[in-house]
């Protein structure tokens, strides 16, 4: 049977580039589910629809025309034709993808779509409920968690080395705002799967957390 590896937690925790590490070394594919739900946000703007309406925002999530594509320069995101790989991105996307996943039919509506990704001989999952709700029987389950005030750092770093200011306090009120959002939602709230392994990240780097959950793997 194909592995899945899961790896959920808070926006800013470092899943993303733990999750491409992990693939790599194992071969494995990878699932960036957050992707779907940015893309998702962006779709439903861009057809003039309002987020606050779930009966639209499950219709666009029913029809999304969504793909990945392996580049030289990274995977890109592709809507229909158009490449959405950067307009995704935005702090704004972000908040947008966590007000169109609150919905439940959303939610149902992606699932399929997102265990279609799992194939030979593995997958590794990234998001907020891949341990929980899309792959509860994921071999291996990791929680990749930090505190608002370093995650907010990291990203203040990453805005400034693209040559954008960041604000500390902006910043930090943007993340708490997204992570009360998505721990208080009615269906698949951000919390770790009973049998995850916690990782806090918040004194780490990169290269301590992947040796942290490759050492996991392995045992
Ligand atoms: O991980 P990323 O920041 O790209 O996710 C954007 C938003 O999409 C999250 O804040 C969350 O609301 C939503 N999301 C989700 N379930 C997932 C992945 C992302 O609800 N599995």
């Amino acid at each position: 049977d194909a592995i899945v590896i899961t790896v959920d937690g808070p926006g800013g925790a470092g899943k993303g580039e733990l999750t491409r590490r992990l693939a790599e070394a194992l071969d494995f594919d990878l699932l960036d589910s957050g992707a779907i739900y940015r893309v998702l946000g962006y779709a439903v703007r861009k057809a003039g629809l309002a987020l606050f309406d779930e009966e639209s925002v499950v219709q666009e999530a029913k029809l999304l025309n969504l793909s990945f594509e392996c580049m030289d320069d990274g995977v890109h995101v592709l809507l229909g034709g158009e490449d959405v790989s950067l307009a995704i991105r935005t702090e704004e996307a972000g908040n947008n993808a966590s007000k169109v996943a609150a919905y439940p039919s959303v939610r149902q509506a992606l699932l399929d779509r997102q265990r279609q990704f799992l194939k030979e001989p593995g997958l590794v999952a990234d998001g907020r409920d891949m341990g929980t709700v899309v792959f509860p029987k994921a071999q291996v389950k990791i929680f990749l968690d930090a505190s608002a005030e370093v995650r907010a750092k990291r990203r203040c770093l990453q805005l400034e080395s693209k040559g954008k200011t960041a604000d500390f306090d902006t910043v930090l009120a943007e993340i708490k705002e997204r992570d009360d959002r998505d721990r208080n939602r009615p269906v698949a709230p951000l919390k770790p799967a009973d049998d995850a392994l916690i990782i806090d990240s918040s004194d780490m780097n990169i290269e301590e957390v992947f040796r942290t959950a490759a050492e996991y793997i392995m045992s």
